[in-house]
């Protein structure tokens, strides 16, 4: 059933008011935009003539220094996400982005104040510090807060907003980087503050996360919290039985002892490997090479011979936006496995198509057409899929317990692959050590292929079900091939618990 018809018509909505659930979703989303606006800005910002003369000696940015500055901010993003469960798992997930933006804002502010590389430097390293600890609660503050028939749609909602950061970014360097004055880059980088100030007074209104309260015994809050998400009163019977599901099920993985960050790796419960699914799917969606496209697009459409690369970037942009919504349409109709297995297949026929082209008939105009096109399917195929739903999946398949602990170690993966990349990427490409130029594609389509083994072999289908059915389905399905015919019992969590208090006993 499709999600508009799901909106109005299905039975399901009767769980309280349909549009709250979503706007609540949807609003955290805005995190996104801070990230996509933050990572994407970068590469203008180098290549302003304005700052190339005052930021550097030499006039023009070394392949180190622009390593440097541009992948600088996913180390911060690295350090912010393996820190983000100090803050949500203790204060909680609201706190948490709260504390993101403020970070992120003195970021942003030393960067704006920057004359020089080494405050730009430490700007970005800090504003990356909030863009981490944000990268690891939004995901998880959305799964937890939306009702699970449209938990996938409203999780897509965040890779929407990064690729509509992204393609904000582009269209402002766009605007600024002919001026000849400071603006050109304080302009571009200061707008981000807007994003902060939006999601932080945002975060001060909604509610926490119920499954938060009731990790921390605070059994009323969390009825609290769930009815003002569902928008139902809390005598509500769906709220008293969701919460029971909860709490039952929380209960259950508490029986499993108390939980550290070595628990992410413990075999107990499944969990060692749900966090190594979780890990990989990360690492491999940086592994696709899809910000070689957004960090050094413009320099590669440019030496491919390609007359306006700044075009073909915001191309490249728009298609990644347009092509996420029918991403966001289809992951509740066909499913986390079918579209991540679907994505892999285009990505890694569009990325093989490119290096051979590039590489067979370089600097010809039909080539550079055939060059474009085809790295737009690449971005298309990665934006309906890859994109949004390996945040998905890592916001919803692991147990409360653990969860936020784990969504950071993922998201602290991302952030790893993404350093490296944007780091080794001008030295692999086009440097005296390595002149890979388009050949790099065979690289990435390559790994797409591994994206599509990993899938198949590890990736549970998890359609459809609550974040208390994935435990069950983890605990009762033992490959990731069958999950697809999984059939929730009726009150697993709840009879689970039982048992393990008496067993107990
Ligand atoms: C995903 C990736 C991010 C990339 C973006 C592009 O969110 O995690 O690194 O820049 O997609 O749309």
């Amino acid at each position: 059933m499709g999600i508009l018809q799901k909106l109005f018509h299905a039975e399901e909505n009767i769980q309280g008011s349909k549009f709250r659930a979503i706007a609540v979703g949807l609003f955290v989303a805005f995190g996104g935009i801070l990230f996509g606006y933050d990572t994407g800005t970068i590469s203008g910002v180098l290549a302003m003539d304005y700052v190339k003369e005052h930021f550097t000696s030499a006039g023009h940015f070394t392949a180190n220094e622009t390593s440097l500055i541009t992948a600088i901010l996913s180390a911060g993003t690295f350090c912010g996400a393996i820190l983000a469960p100090l803050a949500s798992d203790t204060l909680g997930r609201r706190l948490g982005l709260i504390i993101s933006c403020i970070i992120f804002t003195v970021g942003v502010v030393l960067q704006i104040a920057a004359t020089k590389q080494d405050l730009l430097i430490a700007g970005r390293v800090i504003a990356g510090a909030g863009v981490g600890i944000l990268s690891a609660i939004v995901p998880l503050y959305q799964a937890e807060a939306s009702p699970k028939w449209i938990r996938g749609a409203v999780t897509s909602c965040y890779q929407w907003a990064i690729t509509i950061g992204l393609l904000l970014a582009a269209c402002v360097n766009q605007g600024t980087h002919s001026r000849n004055d400071s603006g050109s880059y304080r302009i571009p980088i200061a707008i981000q503050l807007l994003w902060a100030l939006i999601l932080f007074a945002g975060m001060l209104v909604l509610p926490e996360s119920p499954r938060f309260y009731v990790m921390k015994n605070k059994v009323p809050e969390a009825s609290r919290a769930l009815s003002r998400l569902r928008g139902l009163p809390e005598e509500h019977e769906f709220i008293a039985s969701e919460l029971e599901e909860i709490v039952a099920n929380y209960n259950y993985e508490c029986s499993f002892g108390a939980s550290s960050v070595f628990d992410c790796f413990k075999p107990a419960n499944h969990q060692l490997k749900r966090i190594l699914t979780g890990i990989a799917i990360q690492g491999l969606q940086q592994l696709t090479g899809i910000n070689f496209i957004f960090y050094y697009g413009t320099q590669f459409f440019q030496n491919s011979g390609i007359k306006d690369p700044f075009i073909v970037q915001l191309i490249m942009n728009v298609v990644n936006v347009v092509m996420t919504i029918p991403g966001i349409a289809l992951v509740e109709i066909a499913g986390r496995r079918n579209l991540l297995l679907w994505g892999a297949v285009g990505m890694c026929v569009s990325e093989l198509i490119v290096a051979a082209v590039g590489t067979a008939l370089p600097d010809s105009f039909s080539a550079n057409k055939t060059l474009i096109a085809f790295s737009c399917t690449f971005i298309a195929s990665f934006a309906a899929t890859w994109g949004p739903l390996a945040w998905v999946v890592v916001g919803e398949i692991f147990p409360l317990r653990v969860r936020a602990k784990s969504v950071a170690v993922c998201a602290a993966s991302n952030w790893l692959f993404n350093f490296a990349i944007a780091y080794a990427t001008p030295y692999l490409v086009d440097s005296e050590h390595a002149n890979l130029q388009s050949k790099v594609f065979f690289i990435w389509g390559g790994c797409t292929f591994l994206c599509f083994i990993f899938v198949y072999f590890f990736v549970y289908e998890t359609k459809g079900l609550t974040l208390e059915q994935i435990d069950e389905l983890f605990e009762t399905c033992s490959s990731a091939r069958h999950s697809k015919a999984f059939v929730p019992s009726e009150g697993f969590a709840a009879h689970e618990a039982t048992q393990t208090d008496s067993d107990k006993a």
